[in-house]
């Protein structure tokens, strides 16, 4: 038996977080596309790490807890990372709020009933979740705390018709339920944290940047203080902090990572992009 590390979602950045923290154990790679775990998986075999691929999809219970019951046949479930999720250009508002709202509030839920101690988590958020102004206390309450299968039902999210609100909700609302789960993870010795990324070179943002938000996220590029898109590497290093030993003090945190975009969405160059938030 080894240690287990869960990837959820074999794009880029999950790749980059896994082949940081997966040396010496077990890394089972799940993706709503069997295709794409396995793909992932022969890349990091040929890498010399230890894989299993398995498709999952985290819009749906039943899934996850496969998921589940088939890491813990290898061993004790260290570390997990969520990095799926579908994008605002992918899907439409429902299949949005079903996959990044409520699957990875149920992903939280089911693996912080069974994480080993001594073990991490990370879920990869947005910057988009940092565009929204200020929730009501009650309302990141509710997106907190409210039982997962009664999440969607939420009045303020049942009435969001736009896939951009739709995703930004879910965003915020990723972050949110992190801290929700710190405590029952601290519980069982275990830290949960996010990370909202700006853009990140992967197909995914390729995707945004070919869509019709397209021009718009350039121009926003060129004008951030970074001057320029992220990488996955760059988001790799910052997962791989948090779930080693130096990041055992930080539970229930997220973490921006996108080149000052947002500083400068509420108070730099990029106040004109309120305008179309
Ligand atoms: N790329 C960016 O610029 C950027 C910026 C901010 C946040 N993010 C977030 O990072 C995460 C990873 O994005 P990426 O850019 O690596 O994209 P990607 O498309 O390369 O990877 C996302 C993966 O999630 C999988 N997936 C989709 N729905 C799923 C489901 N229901 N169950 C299981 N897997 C599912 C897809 O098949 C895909 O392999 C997403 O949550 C995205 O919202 C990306």
């Amino acid at each position: 038996m080894k240690d287990v590390v869960v990837l959820v979602g074999t794009g880029s950045i999950g790749q980059a977080i896994a082949r940081r923290v997966g040396a010496g154990k077990k890394i089972v790679l799940g993706d709503l596309k069997l295709e794409a775990a396995q793909s992932a998986a022969k890349i990091f075999e040929d890498a010399g790490f230890d894989t299993s691929a398995i498709a999952v999809d985290i819009s749906s219970r039943e899934s996850i807890l496969n998921l589940v019951e088939h890491a813990q046949s290898f061993g004790a479930v260290k570390n997990l990372i969520c990095a799926a999720g579908v994008s605002p250009s992918q899907a439409p508002v429902a299949a949005i709020l079903k996959v990044d709202l409520y699957g990875t509030a149920v992903l939280l839920e089911e693996f912080g009933k069974i994480i080993s101690s001594g073990g991490s988590g990370v879920i990869i958020s947005s910057q988009s979740g940092h565009r929204l102004g200020a929730l009501t206390e009650e309302q990141n309450f509710q997106l907190a705390t409210t039982p997962t299968e009664e999440l969607l039902d939420l009045p303020f999210i049942k009435s969001i018709t736009d896939t951009l609100k739709a995703y930004q909700y879910s965003k915020r609302c990723n972050v949110l339920r992190v801290m929700g789960q710190a405590t029952p993870w601290g519980k069982r010795g275990a830290t949960i944290n996010s990370i909202s990324p700006g853009i990140i070179i992967t197909p995914l943002a390729a995707d945004e940047l070919k869509g019709p938000r397209g021009d718009g996220y350039r121009k926003m590029l060129q004008a951030s203080p970074a001057g320029r898109a992220g990488t996955p590497d760059e988001v790799g290093d910052l997962a791989e902090f948090l779930m080693s030993s130096r990041g055992r003090f930080i539970s229930g945190a997220d973490f921006l990572i996108d080149g000052g975009t947002t500083a400068s969405y509420w108070f730099g160059d990029l106040q004109y992009l309120k305008a179309t938030h």
